[in-house]
């Protein structure tokens, strides 16, 4: 009897125990692994780097144990030739279940303007070599960057990424919906065999990193992420559809407690990317005095809840706010502190005001952009008016759409230019129309907003910019299919904008 209780008492204790392990340590689940080259292991999913610096970079990979390790130990190296004969810094670190075997390094006391290669090794084997450049700090002649948004897996391959991956780019700058949060099906192309993994909308953090997990199997990403630094911010679909700080459109009760939602996808998105983590999002890179650009957060740092309708009386109250305070402050001052020729707001929804009544009738303005938010719309530009602020240019995502905006005075002299890159992948508008519907819509759009300059609702692809002290081109590059792998891609238009003037000039391709 004796020994039977102690028996009893030995299985309740080992039942409590799996029960905390299961809790702290989830079984190492890889549902995604039918997308693993094995050629790749235990780096399946490639090599990143990010947040570039003049003296350091961040440096990310995935190892992925055959089974579930409570450690992993990865050694990593930096150097300045492929072959890394010329090591010039290495260290060691590890990971585990706790970050979902992700691997961040922040490799500083490096020299600026230069390229590096690096690599990790781990489980007895070497990573694929990435590439990476540190910001300059002198004068740089030019600098490009790729800006991109929209990545939805549903909707197609990843043929933008692969495409920019063989630019000569020195960041690309990535203004949120890395990954989409619906279930299988949810919003996408279902003709296309590419599923959501996990197949339910995702909600916990295991969800989150498995949706991670499976976006970076795409071969195009990988490739784009080997190459070249990214610089990320989020926009709403990290967490959920146009979420904001206290909640979302597509949050409902039944799935869960929001805060917890939003730490959840917040955790993932930190493991994941090559991101250096602060207390806030919002931050900026100087490129010399060739360029500052701003990333901003316009969701998770200040935003409030949009308003329901133009009548809604919170729409035009001081309090409906975009960035919050304290980010505006910052935004503010890093304008009036930039010594840049050119000043680059890395912007997540549409900043100029549009009017699309006579397209959308049921939604007259778009309250989930700036338009949403005019109290500080407004700031920002009497702010760059009266300052003033010179050489103003807003790149922003969201749309799924191509756009080139300039932002005028009341009294018609230009203040900013904003460019709007497409998606990815994402639905284009005609997605659902014919492309003869979408052109009647992008004419009358444009008929409605003298402001824009070009606008393009049909093509998926990136927006490629090159800067130099005289001038910036702006390229949007569209892929010519994301239903096969096919990196293939064509110029859509080609503009410049002179400094000073911010006047636009169509260019030829
Ligand atoms: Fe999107």
């Amino acid at each position: 009897m004796k020994n039977g209780l102690f028996f009893l008492a030995y299985c309740m204790l080992s039942l409590v125990f799996a029960c905390c392990q299961q809790t702290k340590w989830p079984p190492l689940q890889e549902p995604t692994s039918t997308l693993y080259v094995a050629a790749l292991a235990p780096f399946y999913h490639g090599v990143a780097s990010g947040d570039p610096l003049a003296d350091r970079v961040i440096l990310w990979t995935r190892v992925t144990p055959a089974t579930s390790l409570p450690e992993i130990k990865v050694n990593w190296q930096v150097a300045t030739d492929s072959t890394f004969v010329s090591v010039y810094t290495a260290g060691e670190t590890s990971t585990g279940p706790e970050k979902d075997y992700t691997v961040k390094v922040d490799a500083s006391g490096l020299k600026p303007g230069q390229t590096y290669f690096y690599r990790f090794q781990a489980l007895g084997t070497y990573s694929a070599v990435g590439k990476t450049k540190t910001l300059p700090t002198d004068n740089p002649q030019n600098i490009s960057l790729a800006v991109v948004s929209c990545s939805n897996w549903e909707f197609g391959y990843f043929n933008a990424y692969a495409a920019l991956a063989k630019e000569p780019i020195d960041a690309v700058v990535h203004l949120g919906d890395y990954i989409y949060e619906y279930q299988k099906g949810g919003y996408g192309d279902t003709t296309l065999n590419r599923k959501h993994i996990p197949e339910r909308e995702i909600v916990s953090l295991q969800d989150y990193r498995l949706r991670y997990a499976q976006y970076h199997l795409d071969a195009g990403l990988r490739e784009a992420r080997s190459k070249i630094p990214f610089i990320c911010i989020w926009d709403d679909h990290e967490v959920a559809n146009n979420v904001y700080t206290t909640g979302a459109q597509n949050h409902q009760p039944d799935e869960g407690d929001f805060e917890s939602r939003k730490n959840a996808a917040r955790q993932a998105y930190y493991e994941w990317l090559p991101i250096r983590e602060n207390k806030e999002h919002y931050r900026s890179f100087t490129y010399g005095n060739l360029l500052d650009l701003i990333m901003l957060d316009e969701r998770l740092a200040g935003r409030t809840k949009p308003a329901d309708s133009l009548a809604d009386p919170t729409l035009i109250s001081e309090s409906q706010t975009m960035l919050g305070t304290e980010q505006l402050q910052w935004l503010k001052q890093n304008l009036i502190n930039s010594k840049a020729q050119w000043k680059i707001i890395g912007n997540q929804v549409i900043f100029a005001e549009i009017e699309q009544s006579k397209v959308f009738p049921k939604a007259p303005k778009n309250l989930d952009s700036w338009d949403g938010y005019p109290f500080e719309q407004k700031s920002i530009r009497d702010f760059i008016k009266n300052t003033p602020i010179p050489n103003v240019v807003f790149v922003t995502g969201d749309t799924h759409a191509s756009w080139a905006i300039q932002i005028r005075e009341e009294n018609n002299k230009n203040l900013a230019v904003e460019l709007g890159t497409t998606s990815i992948s994402s639905s284009n508008w005609n997605e659902y129309e014919s492309d003869s519907a979408v052109i009647e819509k992008e004419k009358i759009l444009i008929s409605q907003n003298p402001q824009i300059v070009y606008g393009n609702a049909r093509d998926h692809g990136y927006l490629y910019v090159r800067i130099s002290a005289e001038t910036l081109v702006a390229e949007w590059r569209y892929v010519k299919t994301n239903k096969e792998i096919n990196p293939e891609t064509f110029t859509g238009k080609k503009i410049s904008i002179a400094p000073k003037t911010l006047s636009i000039s169509e260019l030829a391709d």
